[in-house]
């Protein structure tokens, strides 16, 4: 009979749910059950077979019995849900946090900043000029002479006959004066490049400031003034320095500028070739042929001009040995500045 099977079925519906633990045995029950091969179907089936009075009571207790086994099977799958995304929200609370990395400038950017505030507060405006240069602004318009060797192809990287990669900052000087009249009073700070062997003391690019004061009655004792005042901004007020005479194609007189190493504090070591003193920078006074490149009138006006390395400013503060650590992008040497 139909209605004891609807017993049964009810009976072993009830223990079958009884014993589910997981999802999937819910499945295997849904099948089982609520399938379309399934028990509750079958039963449906069989309805055929019923006598025509006895049809629709059995038919309402069937639906009831579909309906009571859709709830409960749906029940239990929403607990089973929940308790299954509970089990993987389990936050750990306290577990150490995640270290974040904040970036900072790097030191070559930071020594800059600091140049250019000392030479700001001493009226100096800042002016940039193209890294890919003429040989006129490079070399002819400064006073180079044709065969001078800084021209050479192992110094210099060529492009072509005309144009290279500027090996100093220095055909920024021309440019400013082309495009002003004096009073000119600028740094020029940007990247360089020298076709040389890379070692600790030279890099295929490094970075250099430049210097130039064009005025009426600009002495020479005016720039030793300023660069001695950037050093002691710089280094500090007991920084011992000299200058020494030394030779540029645009300057004249030239000088280049020392002060006592960092490393023996002048005692004499490695470092600075037991002489106790390292150069910082070339300095001097603008040559006439440079004023007239750019036609200034060399008899009214006079002007000096100095050039330094970033990076060499950099090293000697710091007591830094070797110019590729700043390229080669090492945390370890980064985070200490
Ligand atoms: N341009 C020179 C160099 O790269 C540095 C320099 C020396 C610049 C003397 C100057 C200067 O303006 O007057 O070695």
């Amino acid at each position: 009979m139909l209605t004891d099977n609807i017993t049964r079925v009810k009976k072993d519906f009830s223990k079958d749910i009884a014993d589910v633990k997981d999802i999937g045995d819910l499945e295997e029950i849904r099948i089982k059950y609520l399938g379309r091969n399934g028990i509750i179907s079958k039963l449906f089936d069989q309805l055929k077979d019923v006598p025509k009075d006895d049809k629709p009571a059995v038919g309402k207790e069937l639906n009831l019995l579909r309906i009571n086994v859709t709830s409960q099977f749906e029940k239990l799958q929403t607990s089973l849900a929940s308790e299954k995304d509970e089990k993987e929200s389990k936050v750990d609370l306290t577990l150490p946090g995640k270290k974040y990395q904040i970036g900072s400038k790097h030191i070559l950017t930071q020594t800059l900043d600091e140049m250019k505030s000392i030479f700001k507060g001493m009226g100096f405006s800042i002016h940039e000029g193209p890294e890919l240069e003429s040989d006129y602004y490079n070399f002819e318009a400064l006073n180079f002479p044709h065969d001078h060797p800084a021209r050479d192809m192992q110094d210099t990287f060529f492009i072509n006959e005309d144009f290279l990669l500027r090996t100093h900052t220095s055909p920024v000087q021309i440019r400013l004066m082309e495009n002003m009249k004096p009073p000119v009073r600028a740094i020029m700070p940007g990247r360089v490049y020298r076709n040389e062997a890379v070692s600790a003391r030279s890099y295929c690019m490094f970075h250099q400031v430049e210097g130039l004061y064009v005025d009426t009655d600009v002495t020479f004792a005016e720039l030793k003034g300023t660069l001695v005042a950037f050093a002691h901004q710089y280094y500090g007020k007991d920084l011992k320095y000299r200058f020494r005479p030394s030779f540029f194609p645009f300057t004249e007189p030239s000088a280049e500028m020392d002060i006592t190493c960092f490393m023996c504090k002048g005692e004499g070591c490695n470092i600075c070739k037991y002489t106790g003193w390292l150069e910082i920078l070339g300095c001097g006074m603008v040559h006439p042929n440079v004023f007239k490149s750019v036609n200034y009138d060399s008899e009214k006006y006079t002007g000096y001009a100095f050039g330094m390395g970033i990076e060499r400013i950099a090293m000697l503060k710091y007591g830094i040995t070797d110019i590729r650590i700043f390229f080669e992008n090492d945390f370890r040497f980064l985070k200490q500045f």
